[in-house]
């Protein structure tokens, strides 16, 4: 009988077991009735507070491993991010010279100023929160998934931020005012310039002269999701469907700004590029680019002339990766992009960009 009497760590069990059951309870009733108050004008105990700032970087510094970060402080990267940050961030972050909007204010947590913000985070932890977003508090994530290289150019302009007055913000994130303008395409020229300039950024497409019906198609991708960027997606579902048309058919009648360029590309992989380009591979089955993309293609299929080497190596992994695959003619283009090893995709990216490079100074011959 005396063998059989609970021992103290079996009261000790029995005690803890006892309290978690109480504790669960406890927290179900007052889940049920109601009575935890979510009203976003209620404020956290300053102890909760601390408990979710805590977890919120411990997990950011967790997820963000391993991100590799390319980071750009190009001219071009910076006006790019500047331009999205201007009209897709800034209405709840506010920017230089636009203070925060007070409906933005009475967000909880509140978007933050980022001038200061910034600071605090490496670039990777910064990379991962433009990419991913945070939950349960209102700060949206990218939205082109996989597109983890559209975040640079943010990031680019962030780490300018802090020191960057009103002035120099509207600079570099305003279209150049020029007139007259074509209202279908004021929204679009301070990133794709316009008949007289080109890109803004090797990242971005030249799209004058590409036909009306590769441009239609490639906005409504976009506004539908089937194409992936975070930087096209909100532009494009923002217009409508006779708005997408005018813009693309003002793009497809400007002359396309090319200049040929002197190339610092090796000449071994400008040789093997030009090959794929020009013969393409009957070891390998892939086909010439030319047979779709040269001076007789279907007018679906884009030109190549004028896009740099840095758009189209991203595009050929994009293809490769699946991430461009649910368009209309992506499958087409994937399973080539499949057939390429990364020496190949650089190797016709640094033809296809050396062959003609939009004139750095981007004042277009006509
Ligand atoms: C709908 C409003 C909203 C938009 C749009 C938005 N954010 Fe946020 N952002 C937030 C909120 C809310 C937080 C979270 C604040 C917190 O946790 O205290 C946040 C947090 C952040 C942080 C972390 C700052 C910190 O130290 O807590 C960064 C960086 C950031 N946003 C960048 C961006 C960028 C870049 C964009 C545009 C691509 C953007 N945000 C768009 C609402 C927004
Ligand atoms: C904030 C800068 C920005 C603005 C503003 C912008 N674009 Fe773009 N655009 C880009 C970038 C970056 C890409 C490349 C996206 C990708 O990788 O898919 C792109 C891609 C495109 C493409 C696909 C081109 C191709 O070769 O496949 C079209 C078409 C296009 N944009 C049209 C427009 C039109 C029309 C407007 C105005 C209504 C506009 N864009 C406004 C940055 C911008
Ligand atoms: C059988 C026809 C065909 C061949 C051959 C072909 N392509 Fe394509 N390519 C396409 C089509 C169709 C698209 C448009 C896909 C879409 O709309 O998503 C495209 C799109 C592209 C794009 C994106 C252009 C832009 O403006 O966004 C690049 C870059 C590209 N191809 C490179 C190549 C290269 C390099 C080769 C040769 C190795 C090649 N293509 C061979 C049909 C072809």
């Amino acid at each position: 009988l005396k063998a059989q009497r609970p021992t103290r760590r079996r009261y000790l069990l029995y005690g803890v077991s006892a309290s978690l059951v109480v504790i669960v309870a406890g927290l179900s009733v007052v889940v049920a009735l109601g009575v935890y108050n979510v009203a976003a004008s209620a404020k956290h105990f300053s102890i909760t507070d601390r408990l979710i700032k805590f977890a919120l970087h411990r997990s950011i510094s967790l997820h963000s491993r391993g991100i590799e970060a390319p980071m750009t402080e190009s001219e071009g990267a910076v006006e790019l991010g500047a331009r999205h940050f201007a009209a897709r961030c800034a209405p709840c972050h506010g920017a230089p010279g636009t203070p925060r909007n007070p409906v933005a204010t009475s967000m909880y947590p509140a978007p933050p100023k980022l001038n200061d913000a910034v600071a605090g985070w490496r670039d990777i932890e910064l990379a991962w929160i433009v990419e991913n977003g945070l939950k349960f508090t209102g700060m949206p994530h990218w939205p082109g998934r996989g597109r983890l290289d559209e975040v640079w150019p943010v990031l680019a302009f962030l780490r300018k931020l802090p020191d960057m007055d009103e002035r120099e913000f509207a600079h570099i994130s305003r279209a150049p005012r020029r007139s007259p303008t074509n209202a279908a395409i004021a929204a679009c020229i301070g990133c794709h310039g316009d008949g007289y300039t080109g890109s803004i950024d090797d990242s971005v497409p030249l799209i004058q002269g590409q036909s009306v019906e590769y441009l239609t198609r490639a906005l409504e991708d976009y506004a539908a999701d089937r194409r992936q960027s975070g930087f096209m997606e909100p532009v494009a579902a923002a217009l409508s469907a006779e708005d997408r048309k005018r813009a693309a058919l003002a793009y497809s009648k400007m002359p396309r700004p090319v200049l040929a360029s002197e190339s610092s590309v090796p000449t071994e992989s400008l040789a093997s590029g030009s090959k794929l380009v020009n013969l393409g591979s009957q070891d390998q089955s892939i086909a010439a680019c030319i047979v779709c993309h040269g001076d007789i293609r279907s007018e679906h299929f884009p030109s190549l002339e004028g896009l740099t080497s840095d758009y189209i190596e991203t595009q050929l992994k994009l293809f490769r990766s699946g991430v461009r695959g649910k368009t209309q003619f992506g499958h087409i283009m994937q399973s080539i992009a499949r057939q390429l090893n990364t020496e190949q995709v650089e190797a016709v990216a640094a033809y296809l960009g050396a062959a003609s490079v939009p004139d750095p100074s981007r004042k277009v011959s006509q």
